[in-house]
């Protein structure tokens, strides 16, 4: 180990129950996952409970961009989140829900599970939704959204999960990509005893769109809500109506279970397709392994069920491996910052996972909110969904873990379906802030600039993967040449993750964010073109360049470079300013709304047109010097009148 970094060395009580109980052991067993990778993950695939069994373990090809994994088996993805386990854990919590207000949630068995998805399912079926049509589900962190993805499941339904934060545009644009029959949404979220009007936002989203045949509404505030007559239900009433047995369909393990949008550098959001049997075995796997999972633990994932995080870690994984599983409401300061301690402390929570900027968020306000709850049952701590910097990762680690929990610091995307580079609790000394090392059947790969492997140990590059995992997405949705283009055209023969990567001396991997133009904002993805355009629909606007910022909340902030229409000059500044974050607003979600915002006359430009962000980028932090070679740029004075207006904002704020 290198002396620079503290490392933080594994703790032999975690070490001796562990799945994984030393590095040797990881080592070989990674060694076997890359050399035999069929025999390992066939190994995996036999934990889950097949109706049919498979011919091959994988067909994949990395230059041709096809991938199939356990083709021809039958399963079930519902089936192996619940029947299977009815008969041992049957009264065993499948779900904690932990309400927005304290402890005023409840819980869930696995047999009282089964009865709602069966019911749910039944729903479904009676409004004609059949095996491979897609519903979008709109909805806040209550148990209607774990039943509904289970039941969709279930007869084979593509679930598609937008997260209540979007807007009724982004809403819309996802409907009308996946042309989904019905839409399932709830009366109001409730968030930090804020309420949002999900149904009526869904009404806006359906102004003019004709292939959504019915809405089914859950009621979470029972707020009085329009209903618009052969078209929208409540979902409650139907549920009690049916049946609580429903058969689960038997699914190749090449059916698509669902679809997930995100954002890419350019254009549109993709929907990334997941299918059944390798994404259920991967989630199932690198669940137990990385969190070193035990029977009987209480295992509480703080994330959204609206991104890849709660897909795979609040319901898939857990849930397949008979866990119980906390999904949660609220947010970590409502009704105070001890929220997230208080309920570790009340649900007697084993093993917590969040994001770095919660930790970041809480950190700030201080020990004491943490220090008053008892933490003793937890034993191992998460992050993901962007880099953590050492500061907050010793807080974590110290602080709230006491300094005796293993903490993994997971690197994943939605297009891998579940964690690929982690530490491993009874096996991964530590170093703060670095992932540390891949998953097994996981070959990190860093290349140069000019596209070639790098060999040596240690090295900086962009990450790529050289080897197909089970749990990797198929496709996007509709469009498979974007799929091949993003991913497998830039490096032929390898995945490319869009992160920059660097690795030490010790094998180790750190991440340093992504190297295209895609912003993570809170641990949420952004592309910068979808923000430009929704700016650029601002009557004012003439053109804008977004483009990401260190912040020390949120890891990045939006900063928006605007230039204005001739027009545009009788309205304030204040105004403008409004008038775009409003439009974000509207057009993708309050999470897409600019931090900064500054007018400019000009923007940095190559001569063939092309905005040079890296000197924007140097701008927003304040470094005026050292800008790199301008004399490409098609107008070099615009570049001072960007550094004057920059240092006026910052001399305002
Ligand atoms: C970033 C979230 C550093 C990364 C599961 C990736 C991370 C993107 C980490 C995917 C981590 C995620 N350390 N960066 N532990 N985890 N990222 O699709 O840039 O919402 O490409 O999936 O988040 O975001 P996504």
């Amino acid at each position: 180990m290198s002396q620079e970094e503290p490392v933080y060395p594994v703790h032999t009580e975690i070490q001796e129950k562990a799945s994984i109980k030393s590095l040797d052991q990881y080592r070989e067993i990674y060694q076997r996952s890359i050399h035999e990778p069929d025999h390992f993950w066939a190994k995996y695939a036999a934990r889950l409970e097949w109706f049919y069994p498979y011919t091959h373990v994988q067909q994949c090809d990395m230059k041709r961009a096809v991938f199939r994994w356990f083709s021809g088996g039958k399963l079930n993805a519902s089936f192996n989140c619940i029947d299977r386990h009815l008969d041992k854990l049957g009264d065993k919590p499948a779900i904690i829900w932990e309400a927005d207000e304290p402890g005023s949630g409840h819980t869930i068995t696995y047999s009282e599970l089964h009865e709602h998805v069966c019911r749910a399912a039944n729903v479904l079926r009676q409004f004609d939704i059949k095996k491979g049509d897609r519903v979008i589900l709109y909805l806040p962190m209550i148990p209607e959204l774990a039943y509904m993805m289970l039941a969709c499941a279930r007869i084979g339904a593509i679930h598609s999960i937008v997260f209540a934060g979007f807007s009724a545009d982004s809403v819309r644009d996802r409907i009308l990509d996946c042309q989904a029959k019905m839409v399932i949404t709830a009366d109001e979220g409730l968030r930090g005893g804020k309420k949002i009007p999900l149904k009526s936002i869904v009404d806006s989203a359906l102004r003019g769109v004709d292939c959504v045949k019915s809405v089914l509404i859950a009621q979470r505030t029972f707020a009085e809500i329009p209903l618009v007559p052969g078209r929208d239900h409540l979902l409650n009433q139907e549920m009690k109506r049916q049946r609580p047995e429903c058969p689960a369909e038997w699914m190749d393990a090449e059916d698509p279970l669902f679809i997930l949008y995100t954002s890419g550098s350019t254009g549109k959001p993709k929907g990334l397709l997941h299918t059944t049997g390798g994404y259920m075995t991967y989630v199932a796997a690198t669940h137990h392994h990385v969190f070193d999972y035990r029977p009987g633990d209480v295992y509480f994932c703080a994330a959204d069920i609206g991104w890849i995080t709660g897909h795979s870690y609040i319901i898939y994984g857990p849930l397949a491996n008979g866990a119980t599983t906390v999904m949660f409401e609220s947010t970590p300061l409502y009704p105070n910052p001890s929220r997230y301690w208080e309920t570790i402390e009340r649900l007697k929570v084993n093993i917590f996972y969040t994001a770095p900027t919660a930790i970041r968020a809480l950190a700030r306000e201080g020990e004491s909110h943490v220090l008053k709850h008892d933490r003793s049952s937890l034993r191992v701590l998460g992050t993901v969904g962007e880099p953590i910097n050492p500061e907050a990762w010793e807080w974590y680690y110290k602080v709230v873990g006491e300094s005796r929990c293993a903490l993994v610091d997971t690197w994943w995307q939605t297009e891998t379906g579940g964690i690929m580079i982690t530490p491993l609790p009874g096996v991964t000394d530590l170093k703060p802030g670095s992932a540390t090392r891949p998953f097994f059947g996981i070959q990190p790969i860093l290349m140069d600039e000019n596209a070639k492997p790098i060999t040596s140990q240690e090295a900086t590059g962009h990450l790529c993967l050289a080897r197909p995992w089970p749990g990797m997405a198929r496709t996007i949705y509709g469009d498979h040449e974007r799929y091949v283009q993003t991913y497998f055209a830039p490096y032929p023969g390898y995945y490319f993750t869009g992160d920059g990567c660097r690795r030490d001396k010790d094998g180790f991997y750190w991440i340093t964010g992504r190297v295209d133009d895609v912003l993570n904002v809170s641990g949420h993805r952004l592309g910068t073109a979808e923000i430009e355009a929704a700016i650029n629909g601002v009557f004012q606007v003439a053109e804008s360049a977004v483009i990401g910022y260190p912040h020390d909340i949120k890891g990045q902030g939006i900063f928006a470079f605007v230039i204005l229409n001739t027009e545009a000059e009788d309205l304030s500044q204040e105004d403008l300013v409004s008038a775009i974050r409003e439009e974000c607003r509207n057009r993708i979600g309050k999470l897409a709304r600019p931090d900064k915002i500054l007018i400019v006359p000009g923007l940095p430009k190559t001569r063939s047109g092309k905005i040079m962000r890296r000197i924007l980028r140097k701008i927003a932090e304040g470094e005026y010097k050292n800008l790199g070679n301008l004399t490409t740029l098609a107008d070099p004075d615009v570049v001072d009148f960007i550094i004057d207006a920059h240092k006026t904002m910052d001399r305002q704020t």
